[in-house]
C-alpha cells in the first residue's frame, strides 16, 4: 500500500525491534485500513469425468468412472468444499456467519458440475450455526444458486451458443494462418486419428483427446504406447494453439466473456456510489463456471500464459475504500497459491476509474448481446 509506506521508510534510521515493529504494524494497517466493499468472482468447477472418451481409449468404459461423462467427481466435491471454507476464513466478518440473502448472490452455468461445484463450495462457505441448523445431524443447509438457459445466459456459454460468436470462428477458421497451422499439423493428425479411433482434422478436435489423456494420467492410468510421442507436449502445444484460437481476436475476447465485465462493474457502481438499497447487486457475487470462462479474463487482463486453468481455479475483483478515500480494485487469482494480479497498465491497487476505463470496453450490454448472439 502506498500511503502506509512512507511510516515504514522514516523509523529505518531508528533501531532494529522498532523497524520490526512499525512494519507489523503497516502490514496490519494496509489490512483493516481499507474497507471492502464488494466482493465479484469466478471459479471453474472441480474435478470432472471426462467429457468424451476416444474410441480406442482402454479406459472407454463408463463403469470405470463411476458416473456420466463431464460429471463433477468427489475429488471435485472435495475441492469446492475446501474452497468454500477458504473464502469463509477469507471474508468472515464481510459476510456474516448467518446465510443472509441480502449478502451472496451465486449464479452458475447451467451444466450439472457447475451446479454441484456451488453447492459443494457453498457447504463450506456457509456451514450451518445457530438458527440456521435446522436438521443437527446434517452439517448443510441449502443455499440459492441461480442459473439461466445456456442458450441465453451471456456468460459463460457464449463461446458455445451464440452463433454471432461462431461466425467470427468460421471467419478465423479460414485465415491463412490457421489454414497453415493444420497444413503443418497434418501429419500428426493422422497420427492421433489412427491411434485414437476419431476424425481429427483440426486442432479443435484434439481438445478432447488432451484432456482424457491429461485426466488418465491424473488417476495414475497407465497411458497407452502409441500416446508417448505425442503426450504431453506436442498435444499440449496444439491444446493451447485451440485455447487461445477461442479468443483470437479482439472481438472474440469481447464476445466470449459476453456479459461478465458487464455484471461485475454494475454492481461495483452501485458499492461506490452507495446506493445500497439497490438489492438487485449483493455485494458479494459467485459465478461458477468454466475453464474458457477464466481463460477469457485472465486474457483481458493482459495476462495469456495460463492456458492451462485448474480445477477450482479462482479469480476475486475486491472493491476497496482506502484510509485516504480512495476507491480501488484488488484482483487475485487462486490456485493452488494465491497471486495478487497486476492488470495490464494498473497498480496493483488498480484505480477504480483506471479499472473501469480498461475493462469498460469489455463490457456487452444485454441488448448488445442479443443483437451480436441474434438470440
Ligand atoms: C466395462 O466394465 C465392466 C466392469 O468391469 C465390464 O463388466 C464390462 O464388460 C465392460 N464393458 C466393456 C464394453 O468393455
Ligand atoms: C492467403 O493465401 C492466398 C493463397 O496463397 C493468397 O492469395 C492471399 O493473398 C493470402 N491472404 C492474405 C491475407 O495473406
Ligand atoms: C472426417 O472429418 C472430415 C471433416 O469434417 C470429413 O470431411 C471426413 O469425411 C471425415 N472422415 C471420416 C472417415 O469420417
Ligand atoms: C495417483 O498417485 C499419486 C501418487 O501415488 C497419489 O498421490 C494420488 O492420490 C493418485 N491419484 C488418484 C486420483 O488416485
Ligand atoms: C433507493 O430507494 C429509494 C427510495 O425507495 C429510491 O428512490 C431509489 O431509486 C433507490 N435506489 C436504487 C439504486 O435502487
Amino acid at each position: 500500500m502506498k500511503s502506509s509506506n512512507v511510516p515504514c521508510v522514516i523509523v529505518l534510521t531508528s533501531s532494529l525491534i522498532l523497524i520490526l515493529v512499525v512494519i507489523i504494524y503497516c502490514k496490519i494497517s494496509s489490512v483493516t485500513n481499507d474497507e471492502l466493499l464488494a466482493v465479484s468472482l469466478i471459479f471453474r468447477h472441480g474435478d470432472r469425468i471426462p467429457n468424451q472418451l476416444y474410441p480406442q481409449d482402454p479406459y472407454n468404459n463408463e463403469s470405470l468412472w463411476g458416473g456420466d461423462p463431464g460429471e463433477l467427481t468427489n475429488i471435485g466435491k472435495r475441492q469446492h468444499f475446501e474452497l468454500g471454507k477458504w473464502l469463509r476464513k477469507r471474508y468472515n466478518g464481510f459476510l456474516s456467519l448467518l446465510y443472509d440473502k441480502n449478502e451472496i448472490y451465486v449464479i452458475s452455468s447451467d451444466v450439472d458440475r457447475c451446479l454441484m461445484s456451488a453447492a459443494t463450495n457453498l457447504a463450506g462457505l456457509y456451514e450451518p450455526i445457530a438458527q440456521d441448523i435446522w436438521k443437527p445431524e446434517l452439517n448443510w443447509q441449502p443455499i440459492p444458486i441461480h442459473t439461466i438457459p445456456m442458450q441465453e445466459d451471456g456468460i459463460f456459454q457464449s463461446i458455445m451458443e451464440c452463433p454471432g460468436y461462431n461466425k467470427h470462428w468460421q471467419k478465423q477458421l479460414r485465415t491463412n494462418a490457421t489454414k497453415k497451422f493444420n497444413e503443418d499439423h497434418a501429419k500428426f493428425y493422422e497420427y492421433l486419428s489412427y491411434n485414437s479411433g476419431l476424425n481429427i482434422t483440426g486442432f479443435v478436435d484434439i481438445i478432447n483427446l488432451y484432456d482424457s489423456l491429461q485426466i488418465e494420467e491424473m488417476y495414475n492410468m497407465t497411458l497407452p504406447e502409441w500416446t508417448r510421442m505425442v503426450y504431453p507436449e506436442k498435444l499440449r502445444e496444439v491444446f493451447i494453439y485451440s485455447v487461445n484460437f477461442q479468443t483470437a481476436t479482439p472481438e472474440m475476447v469481447r464476445i466470449s466473456l459476453g456479459r461478465f465485465y458487464d455484471n461485475v462493474l454494475e454492481q461495483f457502481k452501485v458499492f461506490v456510489e452507495e446506493k445500497t438499497n439497490a438489492s438487485k447487486y449483493t455485494k458479494f457475487r459467485m459465478f461458477s463456471g468454466h475453464d474458457y470462462n477464466i481463460f477469457g479474463i485472465l486474457k483481458t487482463l493482459g495476462i495469456s500464459d495460463s492456458s492451462e486453468i485448474p480445477y477450482g481455479a479462482t479469480i476475486i475483483f475486491e472493491l476497496k475504500r482506502s484510509a485516504t478515500g480512495e476507491i480501488f480494485v484488488h484482483t487475485l487469482y487462486k490456485t493452488n497459491e494465491l497471486k495478487v494480479l497486476q492488470i495490464d497498465g494498473c497498480d496493483v491497487n488498480c484505480d477504480y476509474k483506471t479499472f473501469v476505463e480498461k475493462l469498460g470496453k469489455m463490457i456487452l450490454s444485454e441488448e448488445e448481446y442479443r443483437y451480436i448472439c441474434e438470440i
